[in-house]
């Protein structure tokens, strides 16, 4: 519910169990009041009326710079971080006597111009594919008009509320009104206010194969920067934050401020510490090598900070990330069954020596084990047989199917499975017939040097031809085979970013890649996208509104894979987190591991078996199809109930995690002790969100039952049994209510 009272022009917006509040002053300067938990009760007469907000401390003569404006821009404030930097090439209207005109004027001063409630508005790069989410129906919007008083320029602060998840999504309209070029050197999303002394930061940080390792930092006073400057989202760091006071919050209990950007490219997350205590957050496009240019009477409208507040700990805010991400973002075409299938991946497999007999053995083995969707991996078009060669030339090699691809999809589906292919779009190797036909297509400036990387340059989608050459290959390779499924890939960073776009090319990239997404899935209503980025480098709520799911990590090591799981977990659902059961000889790390750690850390996700099949015998065969039948019992538990992560990697070396489907019917309970040592004990784990009066029996893989109890017992004591000495162990149990 959004509030305004006319009297004090406070604005209140109540969510399920927060609100947030903010007032026009007398000075008409849009000050935040406040973020937190709401006490019960929604009644008028208690909501802000701007009499208090949290503490001040404009005291000193030199901090004179603390005022919460709910756009933080340079002008108002100049000596702390901001969120909207803007140059005026016109000089206002009226100078005083004496001034001297000198440009550009690097001042702007929001003030409240009115505001407007309305149903339908929607971010910069929300997706055009036209295929809603699980949840559409109509939220709210607060749309807050401030006006520079003397300069042509206006901006729309933007609110869409869904209460349910007590979750805001904050964007801006920036706009030229006047005759003049504006451009603008920062610019977030939105400022975030929090309560002074909320300075425990959890992020994540990484690197290829070690994507998603979380860290839990005490903030200093200060600037703590969070961010990309890859092109990509990156597997360095990715766009979310919890925050919350030290000491404070815990997993299931305490108050965790949460934030994500819906945004794939260049972003920044600035967390300023003032020496106040005051604690504010910019959250957007990356300032660095970054410009905006509004010409005369345009707009922008950037993505979204979606952002929110639990009152249950990380676990409460990582659960309502999830469910805001599984009902809102991800598409769910009518067609989706509304589980993620069992997918096969040929890469680690076969690498670069494809062939149609070699992937029809595999896909027939594939099915045989209970696989639902084949996907053939790199190396399938022009002369990719190495990676030196071939990105841009998206038709398929007669030198590998002479037939073209056929036969192999025509057998594929006959086994009742669905196919499809990886692609590698924004890319090109400078051994490739796009690349002899268009040296400038790509990034770089004139005369100077083309760094490659994995022997490969990035395309310009600044570039409007390039852009849609691309949609144009993808389009006839659908247009011809019945591929349902793409596995888009990027594997570099962006290193000389020349552009016939200038600064602009860290936008129009991410704008290209999805506008392309975006145009397929409308023309191809039956296809499903998985992002990858050398596996986890491109994953955010901006590409999870145009994919299906995403590949976590190129790192399959079961052991590795738990930690890398985690972290994921804390922004992102397990509904659309692909991951695979691999060899036992895991290729990435050389080690060993047994065959129920691969599956029971795999079937925490969308699983997916990229195992070379021709290497398994008859009785392997036989244990991956009864773990992946298993799978399919339990699936719809795992990918769409509420996780809770019980005991945490750090606490007893130990993960042991629930999903329970929000009646509390039915639950997933995963254990996988990663560090062990002979007389280290780990405690019970009571599971969580079930229904004390029911009762529950509780299934191994085969259907055996291991245990029955009441709710009651399970959510005290947990199974009994399972606690015990830290051996090295796994298992994934089915907790059924009877
Ligand atoms: C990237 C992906 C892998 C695989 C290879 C193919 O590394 O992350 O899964 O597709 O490219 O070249």
């Amino acid at each position: 519910m959004i509030h305004f009272n006319p009297e004090t022009k406070t604005f209140n917006l109540l969510l399920k169990s927060s609100y947030y509040a903010f007032q026009a002053d007398a000075e008409n300067c849009l000050v935040h009041l406040g973020w937190g938990p709401r006490p019960g009760g929604t009644n008028e007469e208690f909501l802000l009326t701007g009499k208090s907000g949290y503490e001040t401390s404009d005291v000193e003569a030199f901090e004179r710079q603390t005022r919460r404006d709910e756009l933080i821009t340079f002008g108002d404030v100049s000596y702390h971080e901001v969120s909207l930097k803007v140059n005026f090439s016109t000089l206002p209207e009226t100078l005083n006597p004496g001034e001297f005109p000198h440009l550009p004027i690097r001042d702007v001063r929001l003030r409240y111009a009115g505001h407007e409630i309305v149903t339908t508005a929607q971010p910069g790069l929300a997706p055009t594919h036209g295929q809603p989410p699980a949840k559409s129906d109509i939220r709210e919007t607060l749309r807050v008009f401030l006006q520079d008083p003397v300069q042509p320029f206006r901006v729309v602060l933007c609110y869409r509320l869904t209460p349910e998840h007590d979750i805001i999504e904050r964007w801006c309209e920036l706009e030229n009104l006047g005759q003049e070029l504006i451009t603008i050197e920062v610019c977030s999303f939105a400022t975030l206010h929090l309560p002074n002394g909320t300075c425990e930061l959890t992020s994540v940080t990484g690197a290829w194969g070690r994507e998603f390792t979380p860290q839990r930092e005490r903030l200093p006073l200060g600037l703590r920067i969070l961010e990309s400057r890859t092109v990509q989202t990156s597997h360095a760091a990715n766009p979310f934050f919890l925050l919350n006071r030290p000491g404070q919050a815990w997993e299931e209990s305490g108050v965790v401020y949460f934030g994500l950007l819906a945004y794939s490219g260049n972003w920044r997350i600035a967390v300023e510490q003032l020496s106040s205590l005051d604690v504010r957050i910019h959250a957007g496009y990356n300032p660095f090598d970054f410009e905006l240019k509004l010409a005369p009477h345009q707009r922008h409208v950037t993505p979204a900070l979606v952002c929110g507040l639990s009152c249950d700990g990380w676990g409460g805010a990582s659960r309502r990330s999830h469910a805001f991400t599984r009902e809102r973002v991800l598409p769910r075409p009518e067609r989706d069954s509304s589980v993620r299938p069992v997918l096969y991946n040929s890469w680690e497999a076969t690498y670069f020596d494809l062939s149609v007999a070699g992937q029809i053995e595999l896909a027939r083995k594939a099915a045989a084990i209970g696989v639902e969707l084949f996907c053939v991996d790199d190396g399938w078009f022009g002369a990719r047989r190495t990676d030196h060669a071939g990105l841009g030339d998206w038709v398929v090699s007669p030198a590998v199917f002479p037939e073209g691809l056929d036969p192999l999809i025509a057998e594929v589906n006959r086994l009742g499975m669905k196919f499809g292919l990886w692609v590698e779009p924004e890319m090109i190797n400078p051994d490739s017939d796009l690349y002899r036909q268009h040296p400038d297509w790509v990034l770089h400036f004139p005369g100077r040097p083309r760094t490659e990387a994995r022997h490969q340059l990035i395309l310009d989608f600044g570039r409007t031809e390039v852009v849609e050459y691309i949609f144009q290959a993808l389009d006839r390779l659908l247009a011809q085979y019945p591929i349902e499924f793409f596995k888009w890939d990027m594997n570099r960073y962006a290193r000389e970013p020349g552009s016939v776009a200038g600064k602009d090319i860290w936008r129009k990239h991410v704008e290209g890649v999805y506008t392309i997404m975006d145009r397929l899935r409308q023309k191809y209503p039956k296809l499903d996208i998985q992002s990858c980025s050398g596996g986890g480098g491109r994953i955010d709520l901006g590409i999870l509104a145009r994919t299906d799911q995403v590949w976590t990590s190129d790192n399959t090591d079961a052991l590795d894979r738990i930690r890398i799981q985690e972290g994921y977990s804390l922004a992102y659902p397990a509904r659309c987190m692909e991951a695979w059961v691999t060899h036992a000889h895991n290729h990435q790390t050389g080690r060993i591991s047994p065959l129920s750690l691969r599956f029971d850390v795999a079937m925490r996700g969308a699983l997916g078996i990229g195992a070379s099949l021709n290497e398994l015998d008859e009785t392997e065969l036989a244990e991956y199809a009864s773990y992946i039948a298993f799978y399919k019992r339990i699936r719809h538990v795992i990918q769409d109930g509420d996780l809770y992560r019980l005991q945490r990697l750090e606490e007893y070396g130990a993960s042991v995690i629930q999903y329970v489907l929000p009646n509390g019917r039915e639950a997933v309970y995963s254990i996988a002790v990663r560090e062990h040592q002979m007389g280290w004990f780990r405690p019970p784990t009571p599971l969580k969100g079930l229904d004390p009066a029911a009762a529950y029996v509780v299934l191994d893989r085969h259907g055996a039952e291991v245990y029955r109890a009441s709710g009651y017992e399970l959510m005290t004591q947990g199974i009994r049994g399972d606690a015990g000495q830290g051996v090295a162990y796994s298992r994934t149990l089915y907790v059924k209510q009877i």
